[in-house]
């Protein structure tokens, strides 16, 4: 697998970074005003929120638990599939209720949704009674387009080649033990399926040094994890000059010290011998990869635009487990791309029973307005690509319960962060492995991470005692 040749991106970030600090701005207009977040889709759009929740309790705002009692209801959208737009204009259609009940309430769309020509032509001509949308490029402004809103519609979308803000410690962060750190904004990918590189714009990495304050910074206050996030997170640094690729800048997270560092999203055909080797020397990057293979048949690798083939996938998956200590590896899969043959299908499911993933995220191909993919014919009915994802399914769930059974009896230390869903009187918490297990334990352990023995495995989860 090669390297592209990004010279001609280099140099783009030069001159293009701009610090934006928090400075509380002084207007008492929403003190005590009720804000509510929605969010879809992916931790990129997760950490926009927690930067949203900042910015907005520093004008004043106080977060609520539920739409019927804000003053403001922000649904930060996710575009990657379908369904996700048809659950926002759903909620949409709850907020516009709320509207003709409450016509004070303010009613704002941002998220990858809103970089979306079409959407944003559906919200003017028939959701007016939304106040604002704002783009992916410009969440840094919403205090300024909050203090300067005008009756009816208002559109604040910026165009994808946006400079890369540096907001500092702006972020309401969900989590005190476990926090997520931008390393990398765009996709220069063009996966001819994905509608990312649109909604999110071009690769742009955060200086190195930037990234490492934050991470001090985030170890100071006593955060054990840090999660460095990407569309793409092998090819941070291309884009820059004299700075650190990807696999410099774990190894300078690593000399952090920072307990646990993760990083998501891989894609294959940046991966280098360099990041394993890196991944495997330090005790505090963690054994856990996410490497999306989307389809094991080289021809529909090949119109997808993945780069890589079926034997180049493999390759490098073999390579990541023979050289990181007990690697778990999770993928995500589409079925139905247009055109799949069955003989397509079987290269996939083949795949997935060579590596037996961890676990993996499986999806049926959804046509997004403007891609290439969208374009192409597809004679595959639907009902056939439903099957084709059951099936997927089956397998892909008999590898994560096979492996989550080999944790059982075994020690695990585990970063406990929080009550669990299922049990209030348990923890839960994250192997290094990125296993989830709900914890029978002294609730104060909260925050730490302790040695777990494993006393039964699941198919999604493990549960666990500490001794
Ligand atoms: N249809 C279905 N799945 C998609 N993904 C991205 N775009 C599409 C699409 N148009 C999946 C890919 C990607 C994950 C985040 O979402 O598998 O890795
Ligand atoms: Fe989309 Fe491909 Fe970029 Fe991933 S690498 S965000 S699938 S274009």
């Amino acid at each position: 697998m090669n390297l592209p040749d990004m010279q001609s991106a280099k140099s783009r970030n030069k001159e293009r970074v701009e610090f934006i600090y928090s400075t509380p701005i002084v207007n008492n207009e929403f003190n005590g005003k009720k804000y509510f977040i929605r969010t879809y889709g992916c931790q990129m759009n997760v950490h926009d929120s927690e930067e949203i929740a900042g910015l907005l309790e520093n004008i004043g705002f106080e977060s609520v638990e539920s739409e019927e009692v804000a003053d403001i209801i922000i649904l930060n959208t996710c575009a990657i599939r379908e369904n996700a737009h048809d659950k926002v204009f759903g909620f949409l259609g709850r907020c516009k209720h709320l509207k003709e009940l409450k016509p004070d309430i303010k009613i704002i769309v941002c998220g990858c949704m809103a970089q979306e020509k079409s959407v944003v032509d559906e919200i003017m001509s028939k959701h007016k009674y939304i106040d604002l949308v704002f783009g992916t490029h410009n969440i840094h402004e919403l205090p300024n387009y909050l203090m300067n809103l005008t009756g009816g519609l208002n559109i604040e979308v910026k165009s994808n080649e946006g400079n890369v803000f540096e907001i500092g410690e702006n972020f309401k962060r969900d989590s005190k033990y476990v926090a997520w750190v931008n390393i990398m904004y765009g996709c220069d990918k063009f996966c001819t399926y994905c509608i990312v590189p649109y909604t999110r714009g071009k690769e742009r990495s955060r200086k190195s040094k930037d990234i490492l304050k934050e991470v001090e910074c985030l170890k100071m206050k006593g955060y054990k994890e840090v999660t460095l996030l990407g569309q793409n997170v092998n090819a941070y640094g291309n884009d820059l000059e004299d700075d650190l690729n990807f696999a410099a800048l774990l190894e300078a997270v690593a000399k952090t010290g920072i307990e646990r560092i993760r990083f998501v999203t891989s894609h294959p055909w940046n991966f280098t011998d360099e990041m394993i080797d890196i991944i495997a020397k330090y005790d505090n990057i963690m054994p856990y990869i996410h490497l999306p293979l989307q389809s094991g048949s080289d021809r529909i690798l090949k119109l997808m635009g993945r780069r890589y083939t079926k034997a180049e996938y493999l390759s490098l998956y073999e390579k990541l487990k023979s050289k990181i200590k007990n690697v778990a590896i999770t993928t995500d899969i589409i079925v139905g791309f247009p055109n799949e043959t069955e003989e397509d299908f079987n290269e996939t499911l083949s795949v997935v029973e060579e590596c037996k993933y961890d676990g993996a995220f499986t999806f049926i191909y959804s046509p997004r307005e403007g891609t290439p993919a969208a374009k192409m014919e597809d004679s595959i009915p639907m009902n056939v690509k439903e099957e084709r994802l059951q099936k997927l399914n089956e397998i892909v769930n008999k590898y994560s319960n096979m492996n989550n059974q080999k944790y059982l009896n075994t020690k695990q230390k585990v970063l406990l962060v929080g009550t669990s869903e299922k049990d209030n009187n348990k923890l839960y918490g994250y192997t290094e492995t990125m296993k989830l297990v709900n914890v029978d334990c002294d609730k104060n352990l909260v925050g730490n991470i302790v040695d777990v023995t494993i006393t039964e495995a699941k198919s999604f989860s493990l549960d666990g005692i500490v001794e």
